[in-house]
């Protein structure tokens, strides 16, 4: 299953995050009617050092599906704006309250309240703009704006981060877990990955596959996040740690201790992997991100 000829995902993060990052800086430039102070607090969030991973699954899966890079390019800039917008408002007083992210302080610690919240606001905005005007043909551009509108709103990212902050001091069983940890942060992954698919005109056989491994590291990933901050080095992932208990948030260790929590991800990284034999070796990549998510420290 593993493969030993698998490159480590470093490799492919070596050859896509200049790219993306030069894309990304290219879509958030000065425009005219836009305050220098909230342009600043954009380019902060969304050019900072984060890993990128949702861009990559965008430009990876489209390969996968036989396709290149650069078209996709735009839905990789949009999925990384949606992104970079959760974690702004992830880390305001009234969600997280966290004061830590990607090394540096959090936008509303830099920037104040007001303009993190319109930064987010700017940056959710930016991305369907970015779909709607560069993605080619018209037809797929109004699927991938449909397709990320469903899952970053109420019924998937947003609802998943109302069910978090309400979860506080709650007891809960595994699928209300499975449930909050699959809208806030398994859809944006699935998504990524479905994108990338329309984008590269896949078959049903290809968005099936991507489905079902993107199912299984979406949820990995959040564990191994759960995981992170449980054990995890706050200088390393570049945010503050144990705070998941401190707020009484529902977590995998919290609720199935560390041992249980990291096999679960381990046996989704399996699954993900097997999700992939039908694209054969088009999908290394994909293969080698599912192990990165496993072992990552930040
Ligand atoms: C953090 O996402 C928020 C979650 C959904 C767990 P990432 O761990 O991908 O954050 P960055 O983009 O690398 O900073
Ligand atoms: C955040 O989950 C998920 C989203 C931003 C949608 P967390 O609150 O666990 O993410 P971190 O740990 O602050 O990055
Ligand atoms: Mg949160
Ligand atoms: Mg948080
Ligand atoms: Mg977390």
């Amino acid at each position: 299953m593993v493969k030993t000829t698998l490159a480590p995902f470093a490799e492919y993060a070596a050859e896509l995050r200049p790219l993306i990052d030069s894309a990304l800086g290219a879509r958030s430039e000065p425009a005219e009617g836009c305050p220098d102070g909230l342009r600043e607090a954009i380019r902060y969030s969304l050019l900072g050092p984060g890993k990128r991973l949702r861009p990559m699954l965008v430009l990876l899966s489209a390969r996968a599906c036989g396709g290149s890079v650069a078209p996709a390019m735009p839905a990789a800039c949009a999925v990384e704006m949606v992104h970079a917008y959760s974690l702004v408002h992830d880390d305001l007083p009234a969600m997280d309250d966290d004061d830590l992210r990607r090394g540096r302080p959090t936008c509303h610690k830099k920037f104040g309240e007001s303009i993190a919240i319109l930064a987010g606001d700017a940056l959710l905005t930016m991305a369907f703009e970015v779909l709607a005007k560069e993605i080619e043909p018209p037809q797929i551009a109004a699927e991938c704006c449909a397709a990320l509108a469903g899952v970053a709103g109420p019924c998937g990212m947003v609802g998943g981060q109302a069910d978090d902050v309400a979860g506080t001091d709650t007891k809960a069983d595994i699928d209300t877990l499975e449930s909050i940890h699959r809208r806030k942060t398994g859809a944006m992954i699935g998504v990524s990955l479905r994108l990338g698919a329309l984008i590269a005109d896949a078959d049903g056989e290809q968005l099936e596959a991507l489905d079902r491994y993107g199912r299984n590291i979406g949820l990995a990933f959040q564990i191994t996040d759960d995981l992170l901050d449980v054990r995890g080095n706050e200088q390393t992932a570049g945010k503050r740690v144990g705070k998941d208990a401190q707020r009484g948030r529902l977590t995998f260790p919290g609720l199935l201790g560390i041992e249980q929590s990291t096999e679960r991800a381990k046996d989704m990284i399996r699954q993900a992997c097997d999700a992939l034999v039908p694209l054969g070796a088009g999908a290394d990549g994909l293969e080698s991100l599912a192990m990165y998510v496993l072992e990552r420290d930040r």
